[in-house]
């Protein structure tokens, strides 16, 4: 049956991506929200404009306006690939320069440019230049959450989905990998390779416990537990399984777990539990307040305007560049 505006009766419009996220939105917001859909599907085409959208960004704009949706792997992948003139990252700013660093002649956008990270925000440059002088000759394996010019001074970067393919692809026995702590104890759990961390965390996951997952399995039996490497260790240990977005994704798609908890950001449930209505996805979850200053009134008014327009230092770029095309090398 066509969904209706309460009061008024009229057909929602563009039912076909309301039906998409009628769990999370209300059919009174809708038409509200359907109009900046309107413009933007319209604004990408008149600007060739591609949006990329994260796994964390909220319903209404991951499953209506969104060209490409994914991990930062993912994300970093398309931007490497396409053909259009203007990239609008549905993100935070870090994932918006690395599509700049892997297109310096394109326009890049992010509808705020306060969508920081506090993983990005823990290391500078300079930090990195002190760490290389601690430990002459021991590579550098950066997460891409970091600014550009932290990226200039490594040797390669990584995500959540190939941190482990990427530290083992050096060959060495030693590697710095910056700048989040967990991730890198998580990836030494796994691997032969000494790694030597930094002690960055990101706000969101570590906020998890392992009391939290005691809690969740205590109240819903049989529920299969994944949580983010971003996670400390002892909450990964606790899970079932751990890894990036994508890997819950394909984890959801492949075990079809009658019940589960993704210990990660709250929109990931949302997200992907539209194509699973047979799982029950419990929510554990925490918000990224950087993630959700993305909005569709702001990706709207970023395509009218043309602004704000990610930069990146010229100076540093094709260092910043050749760190992520190494990752994208390797896997
Ligand atoms: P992935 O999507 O790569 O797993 O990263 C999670 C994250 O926190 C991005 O900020
Ligand atoms: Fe950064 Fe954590 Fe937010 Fe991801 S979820 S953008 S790592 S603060």
């Amino acid at each position: 049956m066509l969904a209706r505006t309460a009061g008024t009766g009229a057909p929602l419009p563009y039912p076909e991506l309301y039906a998409k996220v009628a769990r999370h939105i209300p059919p009174l917001e809708w038409p509200i929200l359907a109009e900046d859909i309107g413009a933007i599907l319209e604004l990408k085409r008149q600007r060739n404009a591609l949006l990329l959208a994260h796994n964390y960004q909220a319903p209404e704009i991951f499953h209506t306006v969104a060209d490409i949706v994914g991990d930062s792997l993912a994300l970093a992948r398309e931007a490497a690939q396409t053909d259009a003139d203007v990239i609008l990252v549905a993100g935070v700013h870090f994932m918006a320069e690395t599509a700049k660093v892997l297109n310096p002649e394109k326009m890049v956008l992010i509808p705020d440019e306060r969508a920081g990270c506090s993983l990005a925000e823990s290391i500078t440059a300079a930090d990195v230049r002190a760490l290389k002088a601690r430990y002459p000759g021991v590579p550098v394996v950066t997460y891409v959450n970091t600014s550009a010019a932290v990226k200039a001074e490594s040797d390669v970067c990584c995500t959540s989905g190939n941190a482990k393919a990427v530290v083992e692809a050096l060959g060495v026995p030693r590697v710095i990998m910056i700048p989040d702590q967990y991730l890198a104890r998580n990836v030494a759990a796994q691997t032969h390779v000494e790694i030597i961390a930094w002690d960055g965390r990101c706000e969101v996951h570590e906020r998890f416990s392992p009391a939290d997952i005691a809690d969740i399995r205590d109240i819903h039996a049989d529920v299969t537990v994944i949580a983010h490497p971003e996670c400390p260790p002892d909450v990964v240990v606790a899970a079932d399984f751990s890894g990036s977005t994508a890997e819950m994704v394909r984890y959801v798609a492949s075990e079809r777990p009658a019940r589960v908890a993704l210990v990660t950001e709250c929109s990931m449930a949302d997200n992907v539990a539209i194509h699973y209505p047979e799982v029950e996805f419990v929510k554990p979850c925490n918000l990224c307040p950087h993630m959700k200053r993305i909005t569709l009134a702001n990706i709207r008014a970023a395509l009218e305007h043309l602004a704000p327009q990610v930069e990146v230092d010229p100076a540093i770029l094709p260092a910043a560049r050749a760190s992520v095309t190494r990752m994208l090398e390797i896997r």
